[in-house]
């Protein structure tokens, strides 16, 4: 299948571009577009046929539900069986937003995009792009990040064409998703609301709404709630040790780490702070990848899965990732870095 990529203003989508989307969403087929978090693989989510489609072009695994992506209360009613309180409150101060929702679902939803569970996960994007897109096509969309199953998910339109390029119809560019991590899933069905993702929208901003925040840890012979969480995710193709500790330990161990792959004439690359970037590019690593200052954790999450990527592009055989502090947004931003990592830790 030939892909077509279109160019499309991100604060203001003409018109003409949505409707080559719309006609395609409309026909049953996946359409890429931008959400403010990442680029999201769409389809019709009443149509359990479209939606099949996704998880073929991702090779996802069939159990890993879809999250369902809204433009208005009216179209989230047609999905969610009954609305708790806090699920109100989280609506009212956070959407549209990269916050997800998990709620008792209705049976218009098909089984394929809860992966048979009792539960849907909804969403409204702020991302003009996407909410138009929903708006003129008048369906909910069900929508992945748009990678290939394992990789770090897109955040630019030229990712979404390096994984999807042959697969599917229509793929909107609207140049780079501001947020740069996925959203928070977070469960509203009852009881103590509970982070099934931590994303976009912090333990603490939630907390400050709903009092008492749970995070899932499943122990070791329990199923996470959000079945996407047992599998690896954003895995790079080299070797990678996310490094965490004092600036100066982990500067020392890094230069170590560098000096020691070039003796075996591995490609090394480094993910850091711009804090410590100073203090690396002398060891003249293969990669160079500031991520962002310390100071703005927003910064390092727009960038981290590009930085991902380009490791690949590069060519690179071992990959050195400084860790950033936890809480906030450095919770979303690490639970990535240590998922890409495959939990390969140092503490320093
Ligand atoms: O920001 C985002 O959330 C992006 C954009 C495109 O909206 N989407 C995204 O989708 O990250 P995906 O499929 O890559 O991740 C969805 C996560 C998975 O961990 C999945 O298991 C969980 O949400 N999930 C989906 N439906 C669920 C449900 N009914 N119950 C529990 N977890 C669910
Ligand atoms: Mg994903």
């Amino acid at each position: 299948m030939q892909t077509r990529r279109l160019y499309i203003d991100p604060i203001h989508p003409e018109t003409e571009l949505l409707r080559e989307g719309v006609k395609w969403l409309q026909a049953g087929e996946l359409v890429a577009f931008p959400t403010e978090t990442v680029y999201g693989l769409g389809a019709n989510a009443l149509d359990a046929s479209a939606c099949s489609k996704i998880f073929k072009a991702k090779g996802r695994p069939q159990d890993n539900p879809l999250i369902v992506h809204v433009c208005n209360r009216m179209m989230a009613n047609l999905l969610v069986e009954g609305w708790t309180p806090q699920a109100e409150l989280c609506i009212q101060h956070f959407w549209p937003g990269p916050l997800t929702l998990v709620l008792p679902k209705r049976a218009t939803v098909p089984d394929i995009v809860t992966g048979g569970l009792a539960n849907v996960a909804i969403r409204m994007p702020s991302h003009p792009v996407a909410l138009r897109l929903i708006e003129e096509t008048g369906l909910p969309i069900a929508a992945p990040s748009a990678n290939l199953s394992g990789r770090p998910s897109p955040t630019k339109g030229s990712h979404v064409w390096h994984d999807m390029k042959d697969k599917i119809p229509l793929i909107l560019d609207a140049g780079a998703c501001p947020v740069g991590v996925e959203s928070t899933v977070l469960d509203v069905s009852g009881g103590v609301p509970t982070i099934l993702r931590a994303g976009g929208i912090s333990k603490e901003q939630l907390e400050a709404v709903l009092g008492e925040v749970w995070i899932d840890h499943p122990s070791e012979n329990q199923a996470p709630k959000a079945p996407g969480m047992k599998y690896r995710h954003y895995a790079p193709r080299g070797e990678m040790i996310l490094m965490i500790g004092l600036r100066e330990r982990v500067v020392q161990l890094m230069v170590e780490e560098i000096q020691r792959g070039h003796a075996r004439l591995k490609k090394v690359g480094v993910l850091c702070t711009l804090e410590s970037a100073p203090f690396l590019h002398t060891w003249l690593p293969d990669l160079l990848f500031v991520l962002g200052s310390e100071d703005r954790p927003e910064e390092i999450a727009s960038n981290l899965f590009e930085g991902l990527r380009l490791c690949d592009e590069r060519g690179i055989d071992l990959i050195l990732a400084e860790g950033v502090e936890e809480g906030g947004l450095g919770t979303a931003i690490m639970n990535r870095l240590k998922n890409a990592a495959g939990q390969h830790i140092q503490f320093v």
